[in-house]
């Protein structure tokens, strides 16, 4: 299996202050498509100053509206988080107190924070290899103790069946092992989730209500997970980690269905549009979400650069050489886009 250096502090998307430096183009000029954010955010409601001012409770309801929003059985525990960052950062400590610490497989390429803050809490990290996503012989997990899938994953969109993962599940549970499913981009992908199994001992799944609620900067998520390890968890990040004004948007909109409803049908069209606006300008999408599409392409830096000239700001990648784009948030950023795309096809650069 491939070992990778992953103590380098990992980069993100949505950076706008640095490209406005880089760039010498003010903010409001700017299209950022750096990151797979929904462009059109849940509309935030006021918040009653009593949320302002106490205490957030534990005992407040959103547990069940969480469980019932992730349509999870009665014996997940579906705890609130502060992003599903907050729960990623954590994981590693719970799991050394409870088991010691061992090997964790990552998905590479994938959401670079896991692999790092596996690695920073002192478990060797590898990479899963690509040709355990189709086999059926799962004798590579008796080699780790935990493993990490992104469900889809980012920036690669790629999806396992349900099936696959509860098999991985059962072989690492017989070793004490844990699956940990990210699922921060399942809102497009109905029946791949695992949340009817959450609950199972030693799986952890991570919801987030960054993405497709667009609350990034709220930091709001959830993990669904047996009681023993989410009472562990809620240890770990200590009393009042998720704030009062928070715990109070998510559960008010984890509760707007018709929203979530809207959102779906909306997004799925803008994706569909944004493949078709890709493959126009020679840059068809190998694989992506409701919320992003990733190109592959050896010039990846040179039309990120293109871009950026012209005030839009997409996502590169190394290994494999690729650029990730999110939706624009209206009309005029489409056709900005494709206007950009178009001229640099043109100048020979997306080629
Ligand atoms: C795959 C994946 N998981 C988790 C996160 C963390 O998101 P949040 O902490 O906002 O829930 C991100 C953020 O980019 C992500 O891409």
């Amino acid at each position: 299996m491939t070992r990778f250096d992953f103590s380098a502090t990992p980069e993100h998307g949505g950076q706008l202050q640095a490209a406005v430096r880089r760039w010498n183009i003010p903010r409001a000029h700017w299209l950022d498509l750096s990151t797979g954010i929904n462009p059109v955010p849940w509309p935030v409601p006021d918040i009653p100053p009593e949320v302002w001012h106490r205490l957030p409770e534990q005992d407040d309801g959103l547990e069940e509206i969480i469980r019932a929003w992730a349509g999870a059985p009665d014996s997940a525990c579906c705890l609130p988080v502060a992003g599903s960052q907050a729960a990623i950062m954590a994981l590693p400590a719970v799991r050394a107190r409870l088991h010691g610490r061992g090997r964790v497989a990552v998905p590479v390429p994938g959401y670079r924070e896991h692999g790092h803050a596996w690695s920073r809490a002192g478990f060797e990290v590898i990479g899963i290899p690509q040709d355990v996503l189709e086999q059926e012989d799962l004798s590579w997990l008796d080699s780790v103790d935990v493993v990490v899938w992104i469900q889809p994953n980012n920036p690669t969109g790629q999806i396992l069946a349900p099936a696959l993962l509860r098999a991985w599940h059962q072989r690492l549970q017989a070793r004490a092992g844990w699956l940990i499913v990210d699922e921060a981009f399942i809102e497009g992908a109905p029946g791949f989730g695992l949340e009817p199994w959450a609950g199972g001992r030693g799986l952890i799944l991570l919801r987030s209500l960054g993405k497709f609620f667009g609350l990034a900067g709220i930091r709001a998520g959830a993990v669904l997970a047996e009681a023993g390890l989410a009472n562990q968890l809620a240890c770990e990040l200590g009393a009042w980690s998720v704030s009062g004004p928070t715990r109070y948007l998510m559960g008010k909109a984890l509760a707007d269905t018709g929203w979530q409803v809207d959102a779906r049908a909306r997004l799925q069209t803008e994706r569909l549009r944004m493949e078709g606006l890709l493959k126009c300008a020679g840059l068809p999408s190998a694989g992506g979400t409701l919320l992003f599409q990733t190109v592959l392409h050896e010039r990846a830096v040179d039309i990120e650069v293109g871009l950026a000239r012209r005030g839009i700001l997409v996502r590169s990648f190394d290994h494999p050489s690729a650029l990730r784009f999110g939706l624009p948030p209206d009309e005029l950023g489409w056709q900005r886009l494709s206007a950009a795309l178009s001229e640099l096809q043109r100048l020979n650069i997306s080629h």
